[in-house]
């Protein structure tokens, strides 16, 4: 692990406008500096970093964050990688915290992991050259229409049919017994070591920088006792379900074509590299893993399954759906012709065709499970109304904070191919959202029922008001933590400062959003422990992921309209630092406006129910009454600041 101190001597020396300017080109535009997005393709600029606090947003993509997370992104790199990019470019030493003796341990049998898979694979393809590898390995490969090119690019090979060959001969190297059969490698039965291979062709297995991980082996003979493939079992190096088949040779062309294909198996991506097609990776056999989809995510966003069209192919396809949507992937299927999968279809007809045959029949996958449901429910109303449900909660899962647009064009849709009311199945989408956050928040089970029950009982009218004021509340909260991290250590007037100033004001006060409350808290927690305002870097380098994405939301101003004015209009306006002041009240004053509406709309709620209880609704009328005269105030106050 390297050490905190060099992480922080990282952050220090690290310039985020001198990094990126390496990679594109930036112009100076007002306090910032704007150039094209290198994460999308874009021919007019809107990738703007500010220099002064550390960070960077494209507002075509929403790509954010600080110059660690640029490294990562552009780099494809993980989190100690980055670390590790950046302490050589600014010459830093990196310091390793003292490692344990349990790690020191597992780094070792990781690393005779490795140097064993390595014995093995070239084993594997010297025996591909003897007699017996040309005429039976070999020439399954041949008949599979592989070439040698291809042969030697994936590194296949074939494990002979003399059990006792492979051990005797890794015995002889020194390797231990114990370590090949971690491997997969070996098996004992009564004191004889064996290859569990033995008759089979090869695939070696690769992690993504191109080290051999683990097998999987073919066998050759139809044999129904034993399985098609036997896998290296999970071990301290593979793991199945963060591995991608295939993920190595695809990395250049993931990025390059913004899109992955997924495929089943070892030779189906195998045949697509061959015939020119290299943005392909395989789940191998299972349903796609959490781990595998954000793997393809680092790369790109656009996931396109190719499976056999047969009901087995179409369920598989539709299992990792949810998951791929909550990741915010866009997924589309396509479904290959009868009996074909996609080494054979590709074989069959060429890569033009094949190309021609995808681009064709792509499918958004959510409209395509919709179709396949429909299909299957017919007329039957329970059918129809589970598959209601299914599809709300599957739309319920895409974020709206980002894409708030896509969830509406879905909802469009599917209202029309299910013939139901738009409306209706936006409550039911948003019943699904409330859900969810009740369960986050675990809210003891009675009360969770209850609030269900509330929800159940709302008319779709107070649904859609209490949700637009839900995504009001969002900009307001957001608002308030922007002057908080970026003028808190301000004086406000001659006793208190802007900080002191909003927590005068705001106190306690509920937040809607969880990340701008989380972020509300630290600032003041971190104020009164060490009675220094923390400064902007403390939040966007945060070691909370959620407070660290927040603070960059929020410092994003969204980008200078103050300039489009200069720009387009020659209008000179005050720069933003001029009248902060004038921001910060008003911020304050919209903020605690906001709070006074909701409130007011829960004690109406309220008074609705409460019809014959007239003690109860007196007190209800007064804290209206009460609200109303904040509310002016306010409003007064806001009418003072706009006339200074
Ligand atoms: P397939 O049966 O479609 O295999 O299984 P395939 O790779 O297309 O092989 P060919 O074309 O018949 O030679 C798809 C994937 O499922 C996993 C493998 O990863 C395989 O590539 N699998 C299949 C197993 O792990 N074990 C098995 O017994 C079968
Ligand atoms: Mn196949």
């Amino acid at each position: 692990m390297i050490s905190r101190s060099t992480i922080q001597k990282v952050n220090d020396a690290a310039d985020l406008l001198d990094v990126v300017g390496s990679f594109i080109k930036l112009k100076k535009r007002g306090a910032n500096y704007l150039g094209n997005c290198p994460f999308h393709n874009e021919k007019t600029p809107s990738f703007t970093v500010s220099a002064s606090k550390g960070i960077y947003k494209c507002f075509g993509c929403g790509k954010a964050g600080n110059v660690i997370t640029f490294v990562q992104e552009h780099e494809k790199l993980s989190y100690p990688e980055a670390i590790t990019w950046l302490a050589k470019r600014y010459h830093i030493e990196i310091e390793e915290t003292q490692q344990s003796n349990a790690e020191k341990e597992q780094r070792l049998v990781e690393e005779s992991l490795r140097i064993v898979n390595n014995f093995a694979t070239a084993y594997f393809q010297e025996n591909l050259t003897t007699t017996e590898g040309e005429a039976i390995g070999l020439s399954y490969f041949r008949e599979r229409g592989f070439r040698k090119e291809t042969i030697e690019k994936f590194q296949l090979g074939y494990c002979p049919e003399a059990r006792e060959d492979l051990p005797a001969k890794a015995l002889e190297k020194g390797y231990q017994k114990d370590l090949l059969i971690k491997a997969g490698l070996v098996y004992e039965r009564n004191n004889q070591l064996g290859a569990i291979y033995a008759g089979r062709v090869t695939f070696p297995i690769h992690n993504q920088s191109g080290r051999v991980i683990g097998f999987g082996a073919r066998i050759l003979k139809s044999n129904e006792k034993s399985p098609k493939y036997i896998n290296t079992p999970e071990n301290e190096i593979y793991s199945k379900s963060r591995t991608l088949y295939g993920l190595y040779f695809a990395k250049n062309a993931l990025s390059k074509l913004n899109e992955c294909l997924l495929v089943e198996g070892y030779t189906d991506v195998i045949s697509l590299h061959q015939t020119g097609i290299e943005n392909v990776v395989a789940s191998s056999g299972t349903s796609l893993t959490e781990e595998q989809l954000k793997l393809i995510k680092r790369f790109t966003g656009n996931l396109t399954i190719l499976y056999d069209g047969d009901a087995a192919g179409i369920k598989a396809a539709l299992r990792g759906l949810d998951m791929a949507i909550e990741q915010g992937m866009n997924v589309h299927v396509v479904l290959l012709p009868d009996n074909h999968d996609p080494d054979s279809y590709v074989q069959s007809v060429g890569l033009e065709k094949f190309n021609e045959f995808i681009a064709k029949n792509k499918k958004d996958i959510i409209v395509f499970k919709l179709e396949v449901s429909l299909k299957e429910a017919q007329n039957d109303t329970v059918k129809k109304t589970i598959l209601i449900n299914e599809i709300a909660e599957t739309l319920s899962k895409i974020n709206r904070l980002e894409d708030f647009s896509k969830q509406q064009d879905y909802i469009r849709r599917c209202a029309q191919l299910l013939q139901i009311e738009e409306e209706g199945l936006i409550s039911l989408v948003n019943k699904k959202i409330r859900e969810k956050v009740v369960k986050r928040e675990q809210i003891p089970a009675a009360e969770a029922k209850d609030l269900e029950q509330q929800a159940n009982a709302e008319s779709i009218h107070t649904q859609d008001i209490s949700d637009h004021l839900l995504k009001k509340d969002y900009l307001q909260e957001k608002g308030l933590i922007k002057i908080l991290l970026e003028y808190g250590s301000r004086p406000y007037d001659e006793h208190v400062s802007i900080a002191d100033y909003i927590r005068l004001k705001v106190g306690d006060a509920d937040f809607v959003n969880i990340l701008w409350q989380k972020t509300y808290h630290e600032y003041y927690q971190l104020l009164d422990r060490s009675l220094q305002y923390p400064d902007i870097k403390t939040f966007t380098y945060h070691d909370d992921e959620m407070i660290r994405s927040a603070a960059i939301e929020a410092l994003y101003f969204p980008y200078e309209l103050s300039e489009n004015w200069e720009v387009k209009h020659q209008i000179k306006t005050p720069s933003r630092e001029a009248v902060y002041m004038q921001e910060v009240d008003n911020t304050v004053i919209y903020f605690l406006l906001r709070k006074i509406k909701a409130t007011y709309m829960e004690l109406m709620d309220e008074l609705k129910i409460t019809h014959d209880n007239l003690e109860e609704e007196m007190i209800l009328q007064t804290s209206l009454l009460e609200l109303k005269r904040n509310e002016i105030a306010l409003l007064e106050q806001f009418r003072t600041v706009l006339a200074r």
